[in-house]
């Protein structure tokens, strides 16, 4: 199985990435960490933790990450998570303590403990990931690839052309497209075919699980924020859970290699995503783009893992 971190800001669709990750046999969940993105850094922690709770996961690792982003202050997105950063269902206290160590901290202990070299996978704000490899230089041979979701080719959800996750760190994304590791980027171009649709909700919330029950109520609130009409879905876009399905089933994504950099002194761009399609700058293709999906096979594996719990 393949061994993963995630770094997440949950976060609706951040939540749905942990619970493939727990769900699946085909990944081993190692550490959590948590950025500040979707809510403040207290409350990604807090709901990091009240997720492995709901799931029954205390057992894994959980730690808080830096409290803003490198240069700019930080932009929350309780316009789509709400307040909590999880609004739309009741989930349990958590019912064990976060690790005595910073993310980046973890990140390292996880990666010496390991013989094998470990997946980043990172669903929010690139943050602790830039910290990190400034921090801990020598162990970035320890990491296999950094799968993550932010970004677009061409798209903005944050402003015209840029993605929220980058739009909130730029200079971090910077550092960690720039690090010279193996990229995987699931940006807006796919998760925005990764919609889940109304009618799939309901099937979902037959399931007879509380895990499945809470999914319930997390996908109606997001779905909700999705229904203005500028966006033209028929959805919900599931963002976050794209990295995870990747590293499952990559057969069920049609991909391109290219070069990715991040524009950050843009007087309207700062945290786009620039991607090298037609091979313009001859820079070598650092990034594996997911471009499309068999979304209904996305579907499934969403309402098969949430069977399992
Ligand atoms: C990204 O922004 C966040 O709101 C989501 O959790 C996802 O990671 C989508 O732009
Ligand atoms: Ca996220």
């Amino acid at each position: 199985s393949t061994k993963i971190i995630l770094d997440c800001d949950p976060g609706h669709d951040d939540a749905l990435a942990m619970m493939l990750a727990l769900a699946n046999p085909e990944i081993d969940l190692l550490a959590v960490t948590t950025s500040a993105g979707n809510q403040t850094p207290e409350k990604t922690l807090h709901n990091a933790m009240r997720l492995l709770t709901l799931m029954h996961h205390q057992e894994i690792p959980v730690a808080g990450g830096n409290r803003t982003p490198l240069l700019k202050p930080l932009e929350t997105a309780g316009n789509v998570h709400g307040k909590s950063g999880l609004d739309g269902a009741e989930l349990p206290e958590p019912d064990f303590a976060v690790q005595p160590l910073t993310a980046i901290e973890l990140i390292a202990q996880t990666l010496r403990a390991s013989a094998d070299p470990i997946t980043l996978v990172v669903t929010g704000p690139m943050t602790n990931i830039a910290l990190f490899l400034r921090v801990y230089p020598e162990l970035k041979a320890k990491i296999t690839q950094i799968v993550f979701m932010g970004g677009a080719m061409g798209l903005g959800n944050w402003t015209p052309s840029v993605e929220f996750n980058i739009y909130v760190d730029p200079e971090a994304a910077k550092i960690v497209l720039n690090a010279g590791i193996p990229l995987v980027m699931a940006p807006l171009n796919v998760t925005h075919k990764a919609q889940i649709m109304k009618p799939e909700i309901e099937v979902i919330g037959h399931i007879n699980n509380p895990v499945a029950h809470a999914f319930t109520g997390l996908l109606n609130f997001f779905e909700l924020y999705h229904e203005n009409p500028k966006w033209g879905f028929q959805g919900a876009p599931l963002h976050d859970p794209c990295t995870i399905a990747w590293l499952i089933h990559p057969e069920w994504f049609q991909t391109e290699k290219m070069a990715v950099d991040v524009e950050t002194t843009g007087e309207l761009t700062r945290g786009e995503t620039v991607c090298d399609y037609y091979e313009l700058t001859g820079k070598p293709k650092n990034t594996e783009v997911l471009l499309n999906l068999n979304r209904e096979a996305f579907i499934q594996l969403i309402a098969d893992s949430l069977k399992t719990f």
